[in-house]
């Protein structure tokens, strides 16, 4: 199996999801070939929840890793389950136009590019 989803799905173990129950694991892969994992952390005020995609990015950033690759987003879900349009947002400041794997506990996967996730989006450049 890809390491990366590997990473997702294991980091999906981790997921503190006791309001929705639905538990979301994802992995980040750095221009080193680091590999940084996050789950989703929710909170009973719920809007101060955070996505498994910006916890694996947010560590990632935090340990000095600027640079990055793919991104795995693994849920137990049939329809492959996608970054959220905040999470993208995020994803495309930081990381631009990486590759995304969405995968499920079934094995079946699909790979796109962040930019077909969020096309036109707003960054630094209109700044
Ligand atoms: N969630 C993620 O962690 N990533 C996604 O891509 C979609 C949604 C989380 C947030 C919340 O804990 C739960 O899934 C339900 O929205």
């Amino acid at each position: 199996m890809d390491p990366l989803v590997e990473a997702a799905l294991a980091a999906r173990e981790h997921a503190h999801a006791p309001f929705s129950k639905f538990r979301v694991g994802a992995a980040i892969e750095d221009a080193a070939g680091r590999i940084y994992g996050g789950c989703n952390v929710e909170n009973a005020t719920y809007g101060l929840t955070e996505c498994a995609e910006r916890v694996a990015l947010f560590k990632a950033v935090s340990e000095g890793a600027r640079e990055f690759r793919r991104v795995a987003v693994a849920a137990d879900t049939e329809t492959l389950t996608p970054p959220c349009g905040a999470c993208r947002q995020f994803l495309w400041e930081l990381c631009g136009d990486v590759e995304v794997i969405l995968t499920n506990l079934k094995g079946r996967t699909e790979v796109m590019r962040l930019g077909e996730l969020l096309p036109r989006p707003f960054d630094a450049r209109y700044l």
